[in-house]
């Protein structure tokens, strides 16, 4: 029976893209004082690929997204226990520098705040820092490249010196996203990126980050049940600080193996 040992067509693209684990928690924990918020959290977030984060809203979401560029370090009385490693490295060994981890893994939050500074110095901010430009021509590449990346660039590239809050929402939060890119981010984590957004806004940010998935990885939290099994390929449900089920986000959405991803996906609660 030859064709057993014989890769079909689907296999063999599969195994093409076999998926490279770009982030890992293991045993993740948090405690904000005394409250638990997080149980022995498990996850592998695949590179190039969108991870969804759903679940009822206190469920731990945030709080696991927060672990993964160590937020939660900036949050009073959060202790982080269990493992978390980007590309296998230890993020919370004392040798990391969380000003770099944080570069490499960038953050969108669920309302766009853009600094009270112009379109052009929002997206130069990050670079200048870090860094990253050589000279003014360097500096105003990045941010063009980053503007264009963001699906924003037509729009503002008449009003770079005007200030970044004059935006709408939609925008604002595409140059947010553009700020992230800047500084040539591995990772980007969103938040509810577009939990203040309008409809319309809102599907453009979700296209955008469609093709930002083909140099970055994603993790985004999402209420939006719509939006998870649209924009992401894998998908982990969060219940009361567990993930109680992690897979393909069609798998998730079609045939959940779990009462409760059931249960809440088909809106029986959250
Ligand atoms: N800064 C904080 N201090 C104390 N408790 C917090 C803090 N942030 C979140 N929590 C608690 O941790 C749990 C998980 O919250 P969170 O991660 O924000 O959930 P989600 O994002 O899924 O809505 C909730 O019970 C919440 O009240
Ligand atoms: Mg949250």
């Amino acid at each position: 029976m030859m064709e057993n040992f014989s890769l079909n067509a689907a296999q063999h693209s599969a195994a093409a893209i076999a998926p490279v684990s770009k982030m890992r928690g293991e045993k993740v924990a948090v405690f904000y004082g005394q409250k638990q918020a997080l149980f022995e959290v498990d996850l592998d977030v695949y590179e190039r690929q969108v991870t969804a984060l759903i679940g009822p809203s206190g469920c731990g979401k945030s709080t696991f997204l927060r672990t993964l560029n160590r937020m939660n370090d900036t949050v009073e009385g959060a202790k982080v226990k269990g493992r978390i490693t980007l590309d296998g490295e230890d993020i919370y060994d004392r040798a990391i520098d969380v000003v770099e981890l944080r570069a490499r893994v960038g953050m969108v939050f669920q309302k766009p705040n853009p600094f009270p500074k112009s379109i052009f110095d929002n997206v130069a901010y990050g670079p200048k820092i870090h860094g990253l430009a050589r000279s003014k021509a360097d500096l105003e590449e990045i941010v063009v490249t980053s503007l264009r990346k963001a699906g924003l660039f037509e729009e503002v590239k008449d009003r770079l010196d005007e200030p970044g809050t004059g935006l709408s929402g939609g925008q604002q939060q595409r140059l947010c996203i553009a700020r992230a890119i800047a500084v040539a981010p591995e990772v980007i984590l969103m938040d509810e990126p577009c939990s203040a957004l309008d409809p319309i806004a809102t599907a453009t940010v979700e296209e955008l980050i469609d093709e930002l998935k083909q140099n970055y990885t994603i993790v985004i939290v999402t209420h939006s049940m719509q939006q998870a099994a649209r924009v992401s390929q894998r998908t982990a449900m969060f219940h009361l600080g567990k993930i109680v089920e992690v897979g393909a986000t069609e798998k998730m959405f079609q045939n959940p193996d779990d009462k409760r991803t059931q249960d809440y996906i088909t809106g029986r609660f959250g």
